[in-house]
Formats: C-alpha cells, sequence, structure tokens
C-alpha cells in the first residue's frame, strides 16, 4: 500500500502514558495548539479554546480536584501521568456539539505532536467535573472561561518508553 509522511505519522500514533519530567518548548507549544486551532468545528463557529497549562500549581490543583467529584480514581495515583504539558481543550457546556468540535481538536493535537517526537494522551474527566467548585476555581486560575466545560485534557510530554503497539481492529467495510 503506497503510503506518506501524514498517513505514517497518523498510523503510528499511540497514547502514550508515561512522561519525562520536563516542559515542552514554548514555540512547539505553539505549534501544536496552532494545528488545534485549524480543526474543523460544526458550522465554523469556533467557539472551542485551548488552554496551555504548564503552570505546576494548576496542574496539580486539577488533579488533586477532579477525584473529589468522581468515584473510581484513586487521589493517590491521579496525576494526568505525570504530564507538565496540558492543553484544555474546552467550549461551550451548554453547545451539545462542543464534544465533537473538541474531539476534533484532539485529534489535531495529538497527531501535531507525535510529529514532533512528543507523545499524548486523551484524558477524559474533566467532561465531568469541570463543574466541580474545586476543579472550576483551578480551571478559571488557568484561564478557562467559565461557561466552558473541558471535553478533553490533552496531556503532552517526552515518552518515557515507546508506546506497545496496539492492534486496530475496527471494521472497515467496503460496498461496491
Ligand atoms: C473519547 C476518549 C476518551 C479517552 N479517555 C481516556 C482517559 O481518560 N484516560 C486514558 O488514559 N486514555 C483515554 N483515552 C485513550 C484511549 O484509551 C486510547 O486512545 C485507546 O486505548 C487506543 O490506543 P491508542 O491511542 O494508543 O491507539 C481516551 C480516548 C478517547 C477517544
Amino acid at each position: 500500500m503506497q503510503t506518506n509522511a501524514v498517513i505514517e505519522n497518523i498510523l503510528t500514533r499511540r497514547s502514550i502514558r508515561s512522561f519525562e519530567d520536563r516542559r515542552i518548548p514554548r514555540a512547539d507549544l505553539e505549534l501544536i495548539a496552532k494545528a488545534g486551532q485549524y480543526a474543523p468545528s460544526a458550522m465554523n463557529r469556533q467557539s472551542f479554546q485551548i488552554t496551555v497549562v504548564q503552570n505546576e500549581e494548576i496542574i496539580k490543583k486539577l488533579y488533586t480536584a477532579v477525584p473529589k467529584y468522581m468515584q473510581g480514581i484513586d487521589p493517590a495515583t491521579y496525576c494526568f501521568y505525570g504530564s507538565k504539558n496540558l492543553m484544555l481543550i474546552s467550549d461551550l457546556a451548554d453547545k451539545e456539539i462542543g464534544q465533537m468540535d473538541c474531539a476534533c481538536v484532539a485529534e489535531n493535537i495529538f497527531l501535531a505532536a507525535h510529529s514532533l517526537g512528543i507523545g499524548s494522551v486523551w484524558v477524559n474527566q474533566l467532561r465531568d467535573t469541570s463543574d466541580g467548585p474545586e476543579v472550576r476555581a483551578a480551571l478559571h486560575e488557568a484561564g478557562v472561561p467559565d461557561d466552558h466545560r473541558v471535553w478533553v485534557i490533552a496531556a503532552l510530554g517526552y515518552p518515557t518508553a515507546p508506546a506497545a503497539d496496539k492492534e486496530k481492529v475496527a471494521k472497515i467495510h467496503f460496498c461496491e
């Protein structure tokens, strides 16, 4: 099958859940966020926001607050996999389709990061906890608009080890 660099980048991206303890340089973060900004959005509303957080205090406030509003999360280990670089992808809380817009943004971010040798993973828990008062306070401090829900956290960083390959089994069906 003929391929190219873009397709190769898509085929080799895998979620990374263990990161080196270091920051991603600003120029790379700007490029990755720009890739997110160029995602499609329903009716081209572009009402989403990408909030880039490297402030360790705010990251800690977030991962400390989330388990207070969600069952089944162990506060002793929950820390966004140790990522020092978060992109909070949010949209208007009352805009149901914002979830889909943000998913498109997230995938652009994951792929752009991967093309730069930076690992990433989707962290989902803010979707259901954005309005927990302590979470909301930390989001406010980070600059996320108060009327937004964070549909995705893209946790980013330099992988400590290559990701295990995963078999992709979802069906592709041609009807000719
Ligand atoms: C909607 C959605 C929610 C996800 N939530 C989480 C999450 O909360 N924590 C996590 O570690 N991975 C999460 N993931 C990552 C998936 O587990 C991962 O994409 C899947 O196992 C396939 O692996 P791959 O990304 O390496 O191809 C999520 C992915 C999606 C699309």
